[in-house]
């Protein structure tokens, strides 16, 4: 019954726990972001599941906090895609998937008809959040033009496409932009001109330190950073035709991998973004992407600073339901804890990531205070002494 409340609850954000509701206390999802209402922090993340219209009203009839649409262009017409696109890793026995690898772009649909299924989604979805992500050349008018047209149709915010790690790049964008820190200060800096309602910046995970450009895209003001996009991959290769996968005419290019084997690698990313957010930009936001598929799996962004967890590969494996369950089981994890909103617990795990050297130095000092402890502690019988017996036997108990 309790499983069924929640799952119900999952729509409105809130749920009543049977030992807590005595007190009128109630645990909820919702959470503020930007000074936008989340009824809950799942997110879809931008690709195939926020493609259309149709598909971006099934994520909201099926109870999503938000939806980042698939990336969009102000020329459609650059943008031709190919097939086969995907390539999977499964694991040896289940057959299950945990790795995802494609060579997709951005839409190839025209901007002017996002523009209009923006409005109609707005119109039928008021209180939904409809997040665009945009993407242009390294220019500034075409960037002002993509933002002001976009926000002037009803988005509710911006999310910096500065990360896709395949095919764009050969036209100087995506993660060609992104990988370098200079340009995303630049880029992010022509769209905070004119934007005016909130901006993330969505990182690529093919630098060394994603810090580097996450800072510099708040430092020009972005509301808040989106981490990671893809880690650039190849599949494998073909042991009959010895071709690269996925194999388009025989030929392939290193594209992006996603789904669960990426999670630690994302959750890495999105620890090392918080911890500099705390200390340098505390009043800004972090949306984690990468692997999520259960409600588990996004507490522990939170656990590590993340105000909301995208989901892309997931919502392609299993469907758009599986929020419900995703959101009963992070009110599960709650109750567990006692913790009644996301902010109780957000960013909770950080302050216990430290040094190597400060790890060895706890251990040498827990073994030492061990060693004290049994010191004078008879183990074997052997070392049973007449003289000390009564001492060497109150040693021994535990409870005194
Ligand atoms: C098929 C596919 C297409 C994608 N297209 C986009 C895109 O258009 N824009 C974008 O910012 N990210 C795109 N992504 C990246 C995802 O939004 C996400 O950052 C990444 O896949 C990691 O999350 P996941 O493991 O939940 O998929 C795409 C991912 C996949 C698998």
């Amino acid at each position: 019954m309790f499983h069924v409340l929640k799952i119900i609850c999952c729509f409105s954000g809130r749920v009543l726990s049977p030992e807590r509701d005595i007190m009128g206390i109630m645990a909820t999802l919702e959470t503020t972001v930007n000074g936008l209402r989340f009824k809950n922090p799942f997110v879809i993340g931008s690709g195939p599941p926020g493609t259309n219209a149709n598909v971006i009203r099934k994520a909201f009839d099926e109870g999503w906090g938000g939806v980042v649409a698939k990336t969009i262009s102000l020329n459609a017409s650059k943008v031709i895609n190919v097939a086969p696109r995907y390539a999977r890793m499964r694991s040896e026995g289940s057959k299950e998937v945990f790795g995802w690898e494609n060579i997709e772009l951005i839409s190839d649909r025209p901007f002017e008809t996002w523009l209009e299924e923006f409005d109609s989604l707005k119109q039928s979805h008021p209180d939904e959040i409809l997040i665009a992500s945009i993407m242009e050349e390294y220019t500034k008018d075409c960037w002002h033009e993509i933002v002001e047209r976009c926000q002037a149709i009803g988005v509710d915010a911006l999310e910096l496409n500065l990360s896709c790690p395949h095919g764009l790049p050969e036209r100087k964008m995506g993660a060609a932009m992104g990988e370098n820190p200079d340009i995303v200060k630049e880029v992010t800096g022509w769209v905070m001109e004119v934007a005016t309602i909130p901006v993330w910046a969505k990182m690529t995970p093919n630098i060394t330190h994603i810090t580097d450009p996450g800072r510099s895209a708040l430092a020009v003001g972005a509301d808040g950073l989106a981490a990671i996009n893809t880690i650039l991959s190849v599949m494998g290769v073909d042991l009959k035709t010895l071709r690269p996968l996925p194999t388009v005419e025989g030929y392939s290019v290193p594209g992006g991998y996603s789904c669960k084997a990426i999670r630690p690698i994302a959750l890495r990313m999105v620890m090392q973004l918080a911890q500099m957010m705390k200390s340098e930009f505390p009043d800004r936001t972090l949306s984690g992407i990468g692997g999520v598929e259960t409600g588990d799996d996004a507490a522990q962004f939170i656990l590590l600073g993340a105000h909301t967890v995208q989901v892309c590969t997931g919502v392609m494996i299993h469907g758009y339901d599986m929020v419900q369950e995703m959101c009963s089981s992070l009110l599960a994890f709650m109750e567990s804890h006692g913790f009644d909103s996301l902010e109780d617990f957000r960013g909770a795990s950080l302050p216990y990531f430290s040094t190597h050297a400060d790890l060895v130095e706890r251990q040498t000092q827990a073994k030492a205070e061990k060693k004290a402890r049994r010191e004078g502690m008879v183990e074997k019988d052997a070392q049973w002494s007449g003289d000390e017996f009564v001492e060497q036997s109150d040693r021994l108990v535990s409870n005194d």
